[in-house]
């Protein structure tokens, strides 16, 4: 079962060709960054606009790195949601016509539930990752989103917590941004960090005695940052001073996710925890939960970091493991054509 998989719900076009749900022929990515740069963060008009130049390209460039045809498919996936709406729309619309044109199944996929699928994904020649099992604890970490989740199966899962403000990679986004290091902040705070010092400055960790435990919460450790900054007397920091603020940054930050992950897997008893979205991608961050899991004998999964961050091969991946016999079967549906885009959605049924 071949499926071309459709992604654009914020500054990323992409396309891929996914065989079986799990094997990855061709995943291509046109990325806005450099377009995004120049204002610290995602302009989502700027972004709609890119799409609408990057789609038909990076579809047909997907088809042919894979080496199949329209002719080929068995099934369009794309994003629905959520997402930026005009970010949203252009994939949708791409889908709509592919679909419509070739008589193909249109699978509306979550974005988060792809996320949630990159982990069980492999290249050609490659084997098969087991993957995290059945039910098991995922903690979702993106520049959009951070959120705890039991999850049942692809594409099923209950939210067991989620941040009260700012998501990790926005916190990531912000502090580097504030420190006039660049965008997206993720990659370089992790660079920048490399060799400082992360017991310099003490950041507390937040906790809530409320009914929900277990939520995050960012917005403090920006703000802590940025008190830091501003006592050093206005110059941006340099060197040994700006190599520790930023280790004591991400320490906290991944202190903070690492202790409410162990907390859910504990609490909901798996054996398989899994870090999904673009966060995953930090090595302090995979080492430190990998290490704080396995002294409970619980297993750190994480997909590769090109599969990380956003892309259409998890989207085309968790479409081709939920999709039904009959679903493929009953080919285009109706109400394919009228699939609009699902803004703010939440991945609990
Ligand atoms: O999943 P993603 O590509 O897009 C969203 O759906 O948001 O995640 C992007 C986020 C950004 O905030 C970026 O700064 C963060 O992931 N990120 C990282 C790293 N690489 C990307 N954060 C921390 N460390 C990294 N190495
Ligand atoms: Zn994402």
């Amino acid at each position: 079962m071949l499926i071309l998989g459709i992604e654009s719900s914020c500054d990323e076009t992409a396309a891929a060709v996914v065989e079986d749900g799990r094997c990855v022929r061709s995943s291509r990515i046109a990325t806005q960054i450099e377009i995004h740069r120049r204002y610290g963060g995602v302009v989502p008009e700027l972004a709609s606009r890119t799409h609408v130049l990057d789609i038909v390209p990076v579809i047909e460039d997907a088809l042919r790195e894979a080496g199949v045809g329209f002719a080929d498919l068995d099934a369009i996936a794309v994003t629905q949601g959520p997402g930026l709406v005009g970010a949203l729309l252009v994939g949708l619309e791409a889908a709509k016509a592919v679909a419509y044109a070739r008589g193909l199944p249109l699978l509306p996929v979550h974005h988060l539930a792809g996320h949630l699928h990159a982990v069980y994904l492999h290249r050609p020649g490659e084997p098969a990752p087991a993957g995290p099992a059945w039910p098991h604890v995922a903690l979702c970490v993106s520049g959009g989103h951070t959120a705890l989740y039991r999850v049942d199966a692809p594409g099923r899962a209950e939210m067991l917590a989620t941040t009260r403000d700012d998501a990790a990679g926005e916190a990531f986004d912000k502090v580097a941004r504030m420190l006039g290091l660049g965008y997206p902040g993720g990659p370089v705070v992790e660079r920048g960090a490399v060799g400082g010092d992360a017991r310099r400055h003490k950041f507390t960790m937040p906790r809530f005695r409320d009914d929900a435990p277990l939520d995050f919460s960012f917005s403090g450790l920006k703000t802590a940052v940025l008190t830091t900054v501003q006592a050093l007397g206005g110059a941006l920091p340099e060197g040994d001073a700006l190599r520790d603020l930023l280790a004591s940054f991400q320490q906290a930050a991944v202190d903070q996710l690492v202790d409410r992950t162990v907390a859910a897997a504990r609490a909901v008893g798996v054996r398989d925890v899994q870090i999904a979205g673009g966060v995953a991608c930090n090595g302090v961050l995979r080492a430190t939960l990998r290490e704080a899991l396995s002294a409970h004998g619980i297993t750190l999964h994480v997909a590769v970091p090109r599969d990380c961050t956003d892309n259409a091969a998890m989207i085309a991946g968790v479409a081709g493991a939920m999709v039904t016999v009959e679903r493929l079967a009953a080919g285009p549906l109706a109400e394919d054509r009228a699939l609009n885009a699902r803004v703010t959605w939440g991945l609990s049924p």
